[in-house]
């Protein structure tokens, strides 16, 4: 993997810009700022069960924003211990609790928190009560090694600016023979030099 050199003003502009937008996102401006089917469509769209994501709240399915179904890739295992990198609204958090059954247990860790706040209120209004959020960034995990059997990501990395540093994160809490999911958009044209015109472009 190629690391990116950004400079220390780039990292901040990065990071503001990540704030910014997803505290946005979170305060309801889900339909202005994604370019992808988002919510209950995004789920159907991606092929994700929808026994599952139609036992979720309206209002909780609607805070999606992921662009993948990537259970599908790793299996929860019943009992297992998942964590969520960027979470977002945490509906993915909260369907891998379920998933992993009252024996298990899933984390969502995410730079936003506005977003956290609300992946904890869509947690309450879904009745997940083995779910828990944390702010943290996926450059630095507050977890000790090799704590859990599933670590997902979903449309995140992308947005990270030490992306070589975020896979070693995820590796490093990930147990012996567990499994690692990530999946984010790809650009296909040029990516622009410069970190304000790159940011600029986010969601497009
Ligand atoms: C497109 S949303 C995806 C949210 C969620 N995974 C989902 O599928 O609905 C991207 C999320 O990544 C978070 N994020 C971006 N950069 C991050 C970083 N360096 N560390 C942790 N979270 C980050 C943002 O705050 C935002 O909530």
């Amino acid at each position: 993997m190629v690391r990116t050199q950004f400079t220390p003003q780039d990292i901040g502009k990065i990071n503001r810009s990540v704030l910014s937008r997803y505290a946005k996102v979170a305060g309801g401006a889900w339909r202005k700022l994604f370019r992808y089917p988002t919510g209950k469509d995004g789920m159907d769209g991606l092929g994700y069960d929808k026994a599952l994501t139609s036992a979720l709240p309206g209002d909780v399915a609607a805070t999606y924003c992921g662009v993948s179904h990537l259970f599908a890739s790793a299996p929860v295992p019943l009992g297992g211990k998942i964590l969520d990198i960027g979470c977002g609204a945490g509906v993915d958090t909260i369907l891998a609790a379920r998933l992993a059954g009252p024996e298990g247990a899933s984390a969502g860790v995410d730079m936003t928190p506005e977003m956290i706040a609300l992946a904890a209120a869509n947690a309450r209004k879904s009745g997940a009560t083995n779910v828990s959020f944390s702010r943290a960034s996926a450059e630095s995990l507050p977890f000790p090694d090799q704590c859990f059997d599933t670590v997902i990501s979903n449309g995140v990395f992308n947005l990270v600016p030490d992306k070589q540093k975020a896979l070693a994160e995820a590796w490093r809490v990930l147990r012996p023979g567990g499994r690692l999911a990530i999946a984010d958009q790809i650009l296909s044209d040029e990516s622009p030099r410069d970190v304000d015109t790159m940011t600029a472009h986010w969601g497009r």
